[in-house]
């Protein structure tokens, strides 16, 4: 079936993924990129689909009503995967308003133009709404994040992510949008921009600089290779039911000080180094203001429902990642310049 999909935040980490995949796997579809590209949007992401006929890219801001509304006149669209946000916990510390602007306004802005465009022809048409686990709030040493979670949001981050999803299930509700969310745990993976930890720490090691760890290192996160994610999105996108929520997790998790150190015997080995030397540069940094000890998420549902499973183990996902940013460092010189180092300056100078 010819199908039109506006896939918001494409220029990012996961966003160009997704985009990557369905522009491969469905050369009927056409897919729009729509994206702001902030300091987190790189096109350099997607060199290899820029000229494929089905694919455009539109830069648009989420938050902007009117080119929004422009969007759907142009295209009429029949399908949305809505990535598009401020990712980052830390600079959510820093700078609440711009998440609470983009992942909230902006979703909202969204449903507001789908429900308008598609008022009179809701058949057929999916909003899809990408969120975190991060919304349910940090665990204890023991359980798992399920769909029944209640939500316990603790970071600005977290927060704005959490009510963009109430606002997605408020239009399924009131307005009958054909709507259908999925949480999903930490992904790893190439195209990652390094402000977040694998990617911080890969860069950090190669270039010889101490690898901040916050705290003492127990909290505990579970990994998913990107890739991973975006097949999971694919198989929600097309099979999952409307008005539901799937969580999207790696059953892998790790303490933060276990996977740098995994991480740090990866590069030695890579980059000819003794054993141990990588090690030497983790250094123990103040921890972040309110920082959630365990995400751990149940995927069991997703499975069960809709057959999909992680394909990678840990260890095969990271050291593939590794490959990616030491075959790429002109990725990482371009998005490492400029604005990426006045923010590592003001992030870490006071840890
Ligand atoms: P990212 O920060 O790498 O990319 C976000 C993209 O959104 C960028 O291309 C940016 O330019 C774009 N964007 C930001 N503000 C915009 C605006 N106002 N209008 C249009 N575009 C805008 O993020 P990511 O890590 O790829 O995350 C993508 C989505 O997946 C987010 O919704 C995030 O909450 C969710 N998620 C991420 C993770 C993770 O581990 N990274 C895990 C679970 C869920
Ligand atoms: P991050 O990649 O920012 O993802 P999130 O906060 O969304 O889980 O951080 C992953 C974990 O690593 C988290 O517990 C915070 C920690 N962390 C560090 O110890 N040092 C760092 O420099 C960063 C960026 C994160």
């Amino acid at each position: 079936m010819k199908k039109t999909i506006l896939i918001t935040g494409g220029a990012g980490f996961i966003g160009s993924h997704v985009v990557r995949l369905f522009v491969n796997k469905y050369p009927d579809y056409q897919i729009v990129n729509g994206d702001a590209l902030t300091y987190a949007g790189n096109l350099e992401n997607l060199n290899d689909v820029q000229d494929k006929p089905n694919y455009t890219f539109e830069k648009v801001d989420i938050t902007d009503e009117t080119a929004i509304n422009a969007l759907f006149e142009k295209y009429a669209f029949s399908g949305i995967i809505h990535l598009a946000a401020e990712s980052h916990v830390d600079r959510s510390i820093q700078d609440p308003l711009t998440f609470i602007r983009t992942n909230v306004l902006g979703t909202a802005v969204l449903l507001n133009a789908a429900r308008k465009y598609w008022k009179d022809a809701m058949d057929g048409k999916r909003f899809y709404h990408v969120s975190t686990d991060e919304v349910y709030g940090s665990l204890g040493e023991e359980g798992f994040f399920t769909e029944e979670t209640a939500y316990d949001p603790r970071s600005p981050y977290s927060a704005s992510k959490a009510s963009s999803d109430h606002f997605v299930r408020a239009y399924f509700h009131t307005y009958h949008l054909p709507v259908v969310l999925s949480n999903c745990s930490n992904n790893y993976g190439s195209h990652h921009f390094p402000e977040k930890l694998i990617p911080l720490a890969i860069h950090n090691i190669r270039n010889n600089k101490p690898i901040p760890v916050y705290g003492t290192g127990e909290n505990v996160r579970d990994w998913l290779f990107v890739d991973d994610h975006a097949r999971a999105i694919d198989t929600i996108f097309h099979n999952g039911v409307t008005g539901e929520t799937y969580n999207i997790g790696g059953f892998n998790e790790w303490k933060n000080i276990d996977l740098i150190r995994l991480l740090c015997k990866i590069m030695d080995s890579k980059l000819g180094r003794e054993p141990g030397t990588s090690a030497q540069l983790i250094t123990f940094v103040k921890d972040r203001a309110g920082h959630d000890q365990r995400y751990a998420i149940d995927a069991s549902k997703l499975n069960k429902a809709l057959g999909w499973a992680p394909s990678l183990q840990f260890e095969e996902g990271l050291e593939k990642t590794v490959d990616w940013y030491l075959a790429n460092q002109d990725w990482l010189d371009h998005v490492t310049s400029g604005a990426y180092k006045k923010y590592y300056e003001e992030q870490y100078q006071q840890r």
